[in-house]
């Protein structure tokens, strides 16, 4: 006997921009969850807490003056900001202890204020909190407004494996708040740029030219380009996610993932000196010189790409790159297969073969990336 279970689940959520979310007259919340009050509790992480320290009584005082809204049950928590909060799983316990004690149900609201690694940790215990509670995403930094917190995805790392745990656990609502990102040094914004001339280069030529004809105001931090890039980046990544074919990426292809594989791995081997942003921006440079070695690419956009990112103001080079295991083979290498591992099945890489197409190709020849390598070096030095 054989029965046939089969369902769809239509997943809806906006990703919508505004600016000073908690200043009183704002009501992009009362917009979006209407005036049935429910329970709410909030996470904020601390690197923004630091530099926005009213903004727990501006939460308090927006619900005080638009009652019926949110029911805030427990007093605004505080977690640890950036990388450690993945690499320790008591935190999530702490978090989800927290939701207990706060009555938080299915039908109460998560709300997580941060950067990536803070919507990533607490998302996770959102996603597993009785089966997943409606998440509502306050990313603060351009990587997590532009990148990854408007997606589906929330991880924790485990035993040094970057993202090992984790679930697909699409948001109930995505706040982009611009107020949050006056407090950004130079180094932040940039390490957001990165996802965002990545998105260009797979998806969208016009607006890769876009930010290569601006990059002397993005490395000036000019905050107007950088709303546009931001809004811009963000939609490229939801469509990508809403029409490539693979939300929940049960697949061995993952374009969004064009020049990480050299990324994660440079990530951890430099135990996250190098922030994700910085290491993408060497990834997709990388990853450019080899396109070129593997005729995927010509000469001119490759020089397009470099010169793009080198006048953004990105740092290409990183000693580590050039490292070797005691065989004396390159330890960066090893991203490759670690890659594959990750997403199963054959080794997939998406590399592009003009601005705004790319093409997936199952191997990368230790030959290329040696000589790639060696240009990428040769550039960093000028
Ligand atoms: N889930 C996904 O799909 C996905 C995709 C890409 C990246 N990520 C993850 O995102 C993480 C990186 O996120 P990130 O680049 O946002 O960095 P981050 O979360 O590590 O934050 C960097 C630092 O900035 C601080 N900070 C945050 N907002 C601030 C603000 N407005 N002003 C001042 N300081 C602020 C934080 O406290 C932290 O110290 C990585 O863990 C990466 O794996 C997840
Ligand atoms: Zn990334």
């Amino acid at each position: 006997m054989k029965f046939k279970q089969k369902f769809n689940i239509d997943y809806e959520y906006e990703v919508i921009f505004t600016h000073n979310l908690f200043c009183e007259d704002n009501s992009t919340l009362t917009d979006l969850l209407g005036e049935n009050e429910s329970k709410a509790i909030f996470f904020i992480d601390e690197g923004v807490d630091k530099v926005f320290p009213s903004l727990k009584k501006d939460i308090i005082r927006w619900s005080e003056k638009n009652p019926g809204v949110l029911d805030l049950k427990l007093p605004v928590q505080i977690i640890e900001g950036g990388e450690k909060i993945k690499n320790n799983f008591q935190v999530i316990e702490n978090i989800c202890n927290a939701m207990t004690e706060a009555a938080i149900c299915r039908h109460s609201y998560c709300f997580i204020i941060g950067g990536g690694a803070v919507l990533d940790a607490v998302g996770f215990a959102a996603a597993i909190f009785h089966r997943g509670v409606n998440q509502i995403r306050i990313p603060t930094t351009v990587l997590s407004q532009d990148d990854s917190g408007v997606g589906v995805k929330n991880a924790i790392n485990h035993n040094g494996v970057k993202n090992l745990f984790g679930t697909f656990y699409p948001p109930y609502a995505v706040l982009n708040d611009s107020l949050f990102l006056t407090a950004l040094s130079k180094r932040e914004i940039l390490s957001g740029v990165a996802e965002a001339i990545k998105v260009s280069i797979i998806k969208d030529q016009d607006f890769f030219y876009y930010i290569k004809n601006n990059a002397e105001a993005i490395s000036n931090c000019d905050m107007m380009i950088l709303e546009t890039i931001i809004s811009k980046s963000a939609k490229l990544h939801m469509d990508h996610i809403c029409n490539g074919g693979d939300p929940f990426e049960k697949g061995s292809s993952r374009p969004l993932d064009f020049g990480h594989w050299s990324a994660h791995k440079l990530e951890s081997m430099t135990n996250h000196e190098v922030k994700h942003g910085e290491a993408v921006a060497m990834g997709l440079a990388l990853d450019a010189f080899a396109a070129v070695k593997l005729n995927l690419i010509s000469e001119s956009t490759c020089e397009d790409i470099i010169t793009t990112l080198v006048d953004c103001g990105f740092e290409l080079w990183h000693p580590d790159l050039e490292k070797r295991d005691s065989k004396g083979q390159l330890m960066i290498i090893k991203g490759l297969r670690e890659f594959q591992e990750h997403l199963g099945g054959e080794l997939t890489l998406a590399m592009p073969t003009k601005i705004g197409t790319i093409k997936d190709i199952h191997e990368m020849p230790t030959i290329v990336v040696e000589e790639a390598l060696d240009q990428l070096k040769a550039v960093a030095a000028k």
